[in-house]
């Protein structure tokens, strides 16, 4: 049967990087057989520039016919200025919505060849593998009610509301343990219960799940010290499960431990295992069109996709041990070349399909 891929460049950096990431795509469709029809569609600024909207109708359309998403970048200082609805993060939030992609995972691997790129020392991060999994759907990101209001006295004040039902908690739970499983089966979950009645009942409904998981030692930790623990001693943590603002802020933090935020992919999965893939990284405005962006994290997102919702894991392990050539061999765009030399992103492109090429 052949595999639909929604391919979505978005704005700044992504149809730079994405451009590479299809050439990967097609190198796999030429050189190993890989059936897949691949389908472009605007999204993020550039569909409000062409459709008035961050999330065309025939985009969504696109997505929802797809077997799986590949998706650059979205957002730029030109969108800033429009009404919340109409900006390009509400593209994405309107997808992962839309879509129920509610399971997002973040890993952050440190590439041995990259341990100086790191901020930390590098007997802190060697050899770290970390899995991020954040809830993508709910908590406060979707939350009612929601607004900026006016009180009796005329000062303006704005609120979120922080809501997460049992289902929502089990479901995240679950995809975690799941992972959890088959790796090294060390799950820890993050939160605020000391304060928050949300944090109290996902504790409690995370050790319910866990039941149904012996095998994995479960352990919990209050999000401020993760956060602290993180850049402490990082490989203490095998799989972090957590809702969607506390996992934005630390697959962040996260990310950075490997050195570049350009080297890691992410997948956002719907209770099927459908899913969108994306770098974490963002659309880099200051760099767009330069053409010295690092595409690996979108090829390593292609990975992602062949394995999460393609189950081609042949190809997602051919993908990633071209990565690993790579960088073998010397090639690094300017974001982890460390001053050194450095190749442009179509360079580095090219680079990861002569990798591919040469796998027999
Ligand atoms: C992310 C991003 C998004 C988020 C933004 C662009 C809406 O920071 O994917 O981590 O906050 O989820
Ligand atoms: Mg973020």
């Amino acid at each position: 049967m052949t595999n639909k891929i929604a391919i979505l460049p978005g704005d700044g950096i992504g149809p730079e990087i994405i451009a590479e990431a299809v050439k990967t795509l097609e190198c796999l469709k030429q050189k190993f057989g890989f059936d897949a029809e691949l389908e472009s569609a605007t999204f993020g600024g550039a569909g409000y520039d062409e459709f008035g909207h961050p999330l065309p109708d025939s985009t969504l359309a696109l997505c929802k016919e797809s077997d799986a998403i590949l998706l650059g970048s979205v957002g730029g200082p030109k969108y800033d200025q429009l009404e919340r609805d109409l900006r390009p993060e509400r593209g994405l939030l309107g997808l992962r919505s839309k879509l129920e992609l509610f399971s997002n995972l973040r890993p952050a691997i440190l590439y041995p060849q990259l341990a100086s790129a790191s901020s930390l020392k590098a007997e802190i991060v060697s050899g770290l593998d970390i899995m991020i999994v954040r809830e993508l759907t709910g908590g406060i990101y979707f939350g009612q009610p929601r607004g900026i209001r006016e009180l009796d006295d005329g000062q303006r004040q704005g609120f979120n509301t922080l809501v997460y039902s049992e289902n929502e908690i089990e479901r995240i739970a679950r995809s975690a343990f799941d992972i959890a499983m088959v790796r090294n089966k060390q799950l820890c979950s993050i939160d605020k219960a000391n304060v928050l009645e949300v944090s109290e009942l996902w504790r409690e409904v995370v050790i319910r799940v866990g039941q149904d998981y012996p095998e994995v030692e479960l352990s919990h930790m209050y999000v401020d010290n993760a956060a602290m623990q993180l850049v402490r001693d990082p490989k203490q943590f095998d799989v972090m499960v957590t809702t969607n603002l506390f996992g934005d802020i630390l697959s962040d933090t996260a990310a950075m431990l490997t050195g570049s935020i350009g080297m890691l992919p992410s997948a956002s999965l719907d209770k099927n295992g459908k899913g969108m893939y994306e770098p974490i990284h963002g659309s880099a405005p200051d760099i767009a069109g330069k053409g010295i962006a690092n595409p690996l994290a979108t090829i390593l997102s292609v990975a992602m996709l062949l394995r999460y919702s393609l189950n081609q894991s042949e190809l997602a392990n051919h993908i990633e041990s071209a990565v690993g050539n790579v960088l073998n061999q010397g090639f690094r765009t300017a974001d982890i070349a460390d001053g050194g030399n450095s190749v442009s992103t179509v360079e580095m492109g090219d680079a990861v399909v002569a990798a591919l090429g040469a796998i027999s």
